[in-house]
């Protein structure tokens, strides 16, 4: 596989050819997701929960997205690596926006995902200029949650959907190369995805979108706490986890591990 640019995933969507994103927030699993041929990998806020065990996003900090991000360009090989701006890392101000992607991007990113619409885009304007490659965050935004009431379907409303859809028009005119579509109508997505020249990725947004994005974890069958409608298991690795683990614990126990064969 040839390294993963933002003008590959461009051409993806133009040749019609989905593209495809995991999260990652280590270097073991992004080694293992590059070498199986994963586009893009995605250091999400996510990790708060699935890492950390956080109620939500927003604990999150810019030193863990760095270290995570190091993480994960150890591993990614010619995965495209996009690290997520924490809550406040951007909104606070323009200046401070662009200073945190930077240091974000002097440690392996080679995109910032932050959330938001219309009122983020002077901000997103910014960092393109500055030579930042920046992908948008549309529909459920988590770092919003207070404000959406809940982890909720965006968009249902007549209304709701052409503000969404006006949000992505402006956040591609703005300079992002991509945006994340979450949580909404498919037929709102296909718009969306129908009306701008950028890529969409969709999570929860049907699959008319140019590329589907998981949280690792949700893929795998690792994770037991939420699991929302549009969440698939891909594999059972926790079943396979408590197996291998069981098994040791029963060969310790029994001192039939280390056996000759593991011991020097
Ligand atoms: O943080 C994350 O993992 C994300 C994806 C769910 C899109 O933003």
């Amino acid at each position: 596989m040839s390294k993963i640019t933002r003008s590959t995933l461009l051409e993806k969507k133009k040749q019609g050819v989905p593209i495809t994103v995991l999260t990652a927030y280590d270097y073991t699993f992004a080694k293992l997701l590059s070498s199986f041929g994963i586009d893009v990998l995605l250091v999400g806020d996510s990790m708060g929960m699935v890492m950390y065990g956080h109620r939500d996003t927003l604990p999150v900090t810019l030193t863990e997205m760095v270290e995570h991000t190091e993480a994960v360009r150890r591993g990614a090989g010619d995965a495209f690596v996009v690290s997520d701006m924490p809550f406040l890392s951007y909104q606070i101000n323009e200046e401070e926006a662009v200073r945190n992607a930077g240091e974000l991007l002097r440690h392996g990113a080679e995109a910032v995902k932050l959330e938001g619409g219309t009122s983020i885009c002077p901000t997103i304007r910014r960092m393109v200029s500055a030579g930042i490659p920046v992908m948008g965050h549309l529909g459920l935004t988590p770092q919003a949650i207070h404000q959406l009431g809940g982890y909720k379907v965006q968009g249902k409303s007549e209304e709701s959907a052409k503000t969404l859809l006006e949000d992505a028009k402006a956040l591609e005119n703005a300079g992002c190369f991509s945006i994340v579509l979450e949580c909404m109508p498919a037929k709102l997505a296909e718009t969306i995805t129908k009306t701008i020249a950028i890529p969409t990725v969709g999570i929860g947004a049907g699959n008319a979108c140019d590329g589907q994005v998981l949280v690792l974890q949700d893929c795998l069958g690792l994770t037991t706490d939420i699991h929302p409608k549009f969440v698939k298991n891909f594999g059972n690795v926790r079943v396979e986890v408590e197996k291998a683990v069981r098994q040791y614990i029963e060969e310790v126990k029994t001192r039939t591990f280390p056996d000759a064969e593991h011991s020097y």
